[in-house]
């Protein structure tokens, strides 16, 4: 089976694409034909060796997944041969196949595609805990929401508009901003050319009262500036590469909060909550509440192409790679 593997920690470009012979598969675990894999911002934080946890080369990167399972452990009796899965393993999912533990894998409801599949775990488990569990978001609230075209940001959208938030989106390009709007915003601010506190300040009379952040750098200080009385800043990712340094007396004026968001950490501490959480997520899709975004896709071998497009901003929504 062929795999994308990780032999040097850099750029993409440094990927290859290797055979590897078959993994066996252990009485708790099944085979999954991997039908697409997501590709997510911290793929390519592994590969570039700059994410909290370095794992040794070579290593397999991709995070998340759907397909088909092959072949089930002896001891695995509540799936079989042909079901449709998705699954969240860390590392290992740019490749033809995977081998996981069976207790991982959670089946994919009707209705909801491969693309679908393989990029809503991260994405909306990410939203889902940041405004239910982090933020307490309340209905009529203003949400501001920074990387709006992208995988979080599409998504915290998403369940803010469910919820009976007012969302402002904020983005660079105009097709980002078109998505933000499909998903559920009401207003859009040009990161590219307005300022985003003045204009946050403006479209909501005053202040937000929740800032999502996953780009961090210069935006982030600029969103805490943009809330109002008691407003609440999740702070969630540095997608641009830049961790800002948030002035104390912002937080102090206005009694605002600035609340870190680690969705990662809290899954592996609470599995059984966590699997709670993407059930709560797949329910919402299948009811129609939550409208998560088909993806763009790029062949396996084209790794490389598809993280830099991810890292220089030209992925509007999500991409899965398909093997
Ligand atoms: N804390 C958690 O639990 C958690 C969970 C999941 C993800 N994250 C983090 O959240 C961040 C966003 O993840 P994502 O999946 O939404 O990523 P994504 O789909 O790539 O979107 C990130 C957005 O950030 C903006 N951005 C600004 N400067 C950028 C730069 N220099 N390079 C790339 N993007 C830049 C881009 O929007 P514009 O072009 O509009 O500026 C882009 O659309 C990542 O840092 C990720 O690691 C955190």
């Amino acid at each position: 089976m062929r795999a994308v593997v990780c032999t040097e920690e850099g750029p993409p470009e440094r990927l290859t694409i290797e055979r590897r012979d078959p993994t066996p598969c252990g009485p708790e675990q099944v085979r999954i034909e991997v039908r697409a894999a997501g590709l997510n911002f911290v793929d390519a934080l592994f590969v570039a060796g700059r994410y909290q946890i370095r794992p040794p080369v070579p290593f397999v990167p991709g995070s998340e997944l759907a397909g088909r399972i092959t072949e089930v452990g002896a001891a695995v009796e509540d799936l079989a041969v042909g079901d449709r899965v998705m699954t969240s393993i860390g590392l290992g999912a740019f490749a033809e196949e995977v081998v996981v533990a069976a207790g991982g894998v959670t089946r994919v409801p009707d209705g909801v595609s491969d693309g679908q599949a393989a990029t809503l775990g991260q994405s909306y488990c990410t939203a889902v805990f940041t405004l239910e569990h982090r933020v307490e978001l309340a209905s009529g609230e203003t949400v501001l929401v920074l990387g709006a075209g992208g995988g979080v940001g599409l998504a915290t959208i998403d369940v803010a508009a469910s919820h009976g938030a007012t969302v402002i989106a904020a983005a660079s390009s105009a097709a980002k901003r078109d998505l933000a709007v499909a998903a559920g915003a009401s207003a859009v601010i040009d990161t590219s050319t307005e300022s985003l506190k003045d204009r946050a300040r403006e479209l909501s009379g005053g202040g937000v009262d929740v800032a999502v952040d996953p780009v961090g750098g210069a935006l982030g200080e600029e969103a805490l500036r943009a809330l109002g009385n008691d407003g609440r800043l999740a702070v969630v990712g540095f997608a641009s590469g830049t961790i800002p340094s948030l002035p104390a007396n912002q937080i102090l004026l206005r009694n605002r909060r600035v609340i870190g968001v680690d969705w990662g950490a809290w899954a592996m501490q609470h599995p059984a909550e966590n699997t709670a959480l993407l059930d709560t997520v797949l329910e919402r899709v299948a009811a129609g509440t939550y409208h998560p975004i088909e993806p763009s896709s790029y062949p396996l071998a084209d790794v490389a192409l598809a993280l830099r497009d991810l890292l220089e901003r030209r992925v509007a929504g999500k991409a899965v790679l398909v093997p």
